[in-house]
């Protein structure tokens, strides 16, 4: 295991005034300088050091600069040095699996967009050419093809680590939830794609969906209009379908798992039950809660004591 420590910038130094012999600033040359001196390292306030040894610290401080501007660091720090529970293992991997399974999807997504026509005439014959004629196109598509299936079996797999880890419980339950809504449009996403290619099987699969849609309670007939797009099948359902299998619930999955993994951030993970099962009384819950209000989510969360 790397030592992430050594993956974080230097400590950040404050800029030198304008006007002070060692920076700029004011648009005037440092002291040295005008004396014809060597200059001194940009990086370092040793004034032994040459500009050429600074000149190897210079991405280090480049990591600096842009810190000083956007304060990634804070933000890197409390995603990647958070505190973890004892116990955490492979199954606590299964959210990043999702969301490395989401992000190919957008990018080979992204790909395909530059060559599909969402109209009824071009969609399948656009496919083809993509399939048959463009350089790796055949693999760019299945990868997004089959990466739809790994997606959907992964987001179970995560669902049920969760679940059977008691981590919808007290007090990660809006973080369920966000995760409900998460399978939602996941799903969205398969039933929306799958009409794209416009073929038999897709044209007839989706009147299908869209007709169990409209069998659903109070909104079922209004949401079956909606995805019809008018009084036949056709080219406007072809293109709502598109513009919400790459606009809309792409955007809404981004947001939703921006949501999640702030309170993945700010709650931590759950602890093992087989280790939060011997925890003392006097350990549990109102600790926890203590924990998170003061920002220390997986301190408390971990019940016990958590492992850096
Ligand atoms: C696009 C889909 C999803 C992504 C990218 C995602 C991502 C993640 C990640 C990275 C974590 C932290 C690490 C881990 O515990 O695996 C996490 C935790 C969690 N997720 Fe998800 N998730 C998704 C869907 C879901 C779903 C469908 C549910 C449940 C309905 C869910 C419920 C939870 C809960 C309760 C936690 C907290 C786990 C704990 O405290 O131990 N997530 N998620």
């Amino acid at each position: 295991m790397p030592d992430l420590q050594k993956l974080l910038p230097p400590p950040m130094r404050r800029p030198p005034k304008p006007g002070h012999p060692n920076g700029a600033g004011n648009g005037d040359a440092p002291a040295a300088l005008k004396n014809g001196d060597e200059p001194e390292s940009p990086v370092t306030d040793n004034p032994g050091k040459r500009l050429t040894t600074g000149v190897k610290d210079a991405p280090a401080d480049l990591v600096g600069w842009v810190d000083e501007r956007m304060g990634a660091t804070s933000f890197l720090t409390a995603m990647l040095m958070r505190k973890i529970p004892k116990g955490t293992n492979w199954f606590y991997t299964l959210g990043s699996a999702t969301l490395f399974a989401f992000v190919v999807q957008a990018i080979t997504g992204v790909f395909l967009a530059m060559y599909y026509t969402p109209s009824p005439v071009e969609a399948y014959a656009s496919i083809t050419h993509l399939t048959n004629d463009v350089f790796l196109g055949e693999f760019v598509r299945g990868m997004h093809k089959w990466g739809a299936s790994v997606m959907v079996i992964l987001i179970f797999v995560h669902m049920a680590r969760t679940f059977f880890f008691g981590a919808y419980k007290y007090p990660r339950e809006i973080n369920w939830v966000i995760g409900v809504v998460l399978l939602i449009l996941t799903m969205t996403m398969g039933f929306t794609g799958y009409l794209l290619p416009f073929d038999q099987r897709s044209y007839w699969a989706t009147i299908v969906g869209v007709n169990i849609n409209g069998t659903g309670p109070l909104v079922g007939p209004y949401l079956s209009d909606f995805l019809r797009a008018g009084p036949e099948f056709g080219a406007t359902t072809l293109q709502r379908f598109y513009a919400i299998h790459m606009l809309l619930v792409p955007g809404a999955i981004i947001a939703m798992i921006g949501a999640h993994l702030y309170l993945v951030v700010k709650m931590g993970t759950t602890a093992p039950p087989w280790l939060r099962a011997d925890r003392k009384p006097k350990e549990s819950r109102s600790h926890e809660v203590d924990a998170i209000a003061n920002g220390d989510g997986a301190n408390g969360s971990s019940g016990n004591g958590a492992a850096s």
